[in-house]
């Protein structure tokens, strides 16, 4: 078995940064380097004030502090790194195609490809070539045939690594995994030795048993399959959330109720604005191609409704803020609280609010957005990405504010998109004050249950919770 001495890790991404970071604090006889073609994003990682790394998880600044300039190191110097290391994981990102074959479902693999060439070029060692971007079932027979066809010769071994953690818990998460999973090819003398080389560098702070290891493709298609599930158990209680808001059922009880089945369990069951995030709805994407593209039509459509089910929670969450608002929202100023897809992260890909902003924005209500962690240009070139509206017309209905109680004043309405924990401590009756009679708050992700608000007062100012009352 290797020793090994270096770890290169391609992305300094979400995933490739805490990861690392986690790896060398655990490893102090490892050097690892992680490299970006983003200089600038690189350069954050290198900011002497550790608090300005570019990706906010809680407890991730303390693990940088502890390893950068030890054996953590960042850099734009990319072959080099790879040439030095007898394991190189590929971090970067797969997004979902936006042209061509597989246009808004397949993954674009254009980076996964790039990166694979650039190994196989400068790599005069063996390597251990790992990937932690989630990538199509099968994606290792391109890795390994542009590795041993472009290469100089020498021996690739390819695993899949897939990566679990969670935003907003990634410390938390890399540090004690409810699993590792390694997928290699286990039928080969090589293939069983890169394994045990992988699974020696998690065996520093994980159980033995918890290390799973797999064949190449059922650790791929592993990932997706988790994903997948976790993302349905999402819509299935949103989904069951409109049918309590027509009933009178309240979709916390019912979740409450069917959470204490041990064989349903309590977790994923939150019923909220929609799931976001750069993982869930990519991933079933990426099933329902690979699906289709195996004739599994069936298959393929069961999994589409998972998709279909989010956007329609999203859609409905905004065309409720505007029935409430007597059917109008034009000109009315509605305060967004939250825009990342989740507390705790800066991350803002595919989160619910840039789509409920966008609804909002196309009944001309006056949108002021307010997030303890993501920055005006952010919130900007989501919006920007979405492409429905040109730059001048999102910068004159859309605001940032860096002072929550700015975008309370006058409002109509304020939703609740984000559950950060700093809003529940806000005081709730002084901002009622502020803004518009009659008032309202919609709470989209269940962060001001409808208990918590009486108790609050709030349901006595009259004030309309959206998601968890029938109106
Ligand atoms: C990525 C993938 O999106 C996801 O599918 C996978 O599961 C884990 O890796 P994430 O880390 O969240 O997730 O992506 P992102 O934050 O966009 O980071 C990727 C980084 O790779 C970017 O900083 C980008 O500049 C970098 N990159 C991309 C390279 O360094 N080289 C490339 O060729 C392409
Ligand atoms: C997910 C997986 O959990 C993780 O294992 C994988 O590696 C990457 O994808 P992430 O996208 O970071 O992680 O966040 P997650 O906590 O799964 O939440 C995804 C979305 O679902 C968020 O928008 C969240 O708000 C939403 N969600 C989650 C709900 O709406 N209700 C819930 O009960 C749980």
């Amino acid at each position: 078995m290797k020793k090994v001495k270096n770890i290169c890790c391609i992305g300094a991404g979400y995933v490739g940064g805490p990861t690392m970071a986690v790896i060398a604090q655990k490893c102090p006889s490892i050097n690892v380097t992680v490299v970006d073609i983003n200089e600038a994003r690189i350069a954050a990682w290198n900011d002497e004030n550790v608090e300005n790394i570019p990706i906010y998880e809680p407890g991730l600044s303390e693990v940088v502090a502890e390893a950068r300039g030890r054996n953590l190191f960042f850099s734009t110097e990319v072959d080099d790194a790879i040439a030095k290391a007898e394991i190189i994981f590929i971090a970067v990102n797969t997004p979902t195609k936006t042209y061509g074959v597989g246009k808004g479902m397949a993954a674009d693999l254009k980076w996964i490809e790039l990166c694979a060439r650039q190994i196989a070029r400068v790599s005069v060692t063996d390597k251990i070539v790992v990937e932690k971007s989630t990538l199509p079932v099968k994606t290792a027979n391109a890795l390994k045939s542009i590795l041993e066809n472009t290469g100089n010769g020498v021996k690739f071994q390819i695993l899949s690594n897939p990566e679990f953690l969670a935003e907003g818990t990634a410390v938390a998460d890399l540090m004690n995994p409810d699993r590792v999973l390694i997928g290699g090819d286990v039928d080969t003398i090589e293939g069983k030795a890169a394994v045990e080389t992988l699974v020696n560098i998690y065996a520093k702070w994980v159980d033995r048993d918890r290390i799973l290891m797999t064949n190449v493709w059922s650790s791929e298609l592993s990932k997706l399959t988790a994903n997948s599930f976790l993302a349905q158990r999402v819509s299935s209680i949103n989904a069951m959330s409109e049918l309590c808001e027509e009933t009178g059922a309240d979709v916390n009880e019912v979740a409450k109720a069917i959470g204490m089945d041990s064989r349903i369990g309590s977790k994923f069951l939150k019923s909220s604005v929609g799931f976001g995030g750069s993982c869930f709805q990519k991933d079933i994407l990426n099933l329902v191609y690979i699906s289709k593209t195996l004739g599994l039509n069936e298959v393929a459509d069961y999994w589409e409704q998972v998709i279909i089910m989010n956007d329609h929670q999203k859609r409905r969450f905004a065309m409720n803020i505007v029935k409430t608002l007597f059917n109008t929202v034009s000109g009315k100023r509605i305060a967004l609280l939250g825009w990342a897809f989740k507390k705790d992260t800066n991350d803002t890909r595919e989160s619910a609010a840039i789509y409920v902003a966008d609804y909002l924005l196309s009944e001309h209500a006056e949108v002021v957005v307010y997030d303890p962690k993501v920055k005006e240009e952010q919130v900007y070139a989501d919006m920007d990405y979405l492409g429905t509206r040109s730059e001048a017309e999102i910068r004159d209905l859309l605001t940032v504010v860096n002072d929550p109680y700015e975008a309370f004043e006058d409002a109509h309405a304020i939703a609740v998109l984000t559950e950060w924990d700093e809003f529940k401590a806000y005081d709730w009756n002084k901002i009622y004050e502020q803004m518009l009679k009659p008032a309202f708050v919609f709470d989209g992700r269940n962060v001001l249950d409808i208990n918590t608000l009486s108790e609050i007062g709030f349901v006595a100012s009259g004030i309309g919770v959206a998601s968890s009352k029938k109106k």
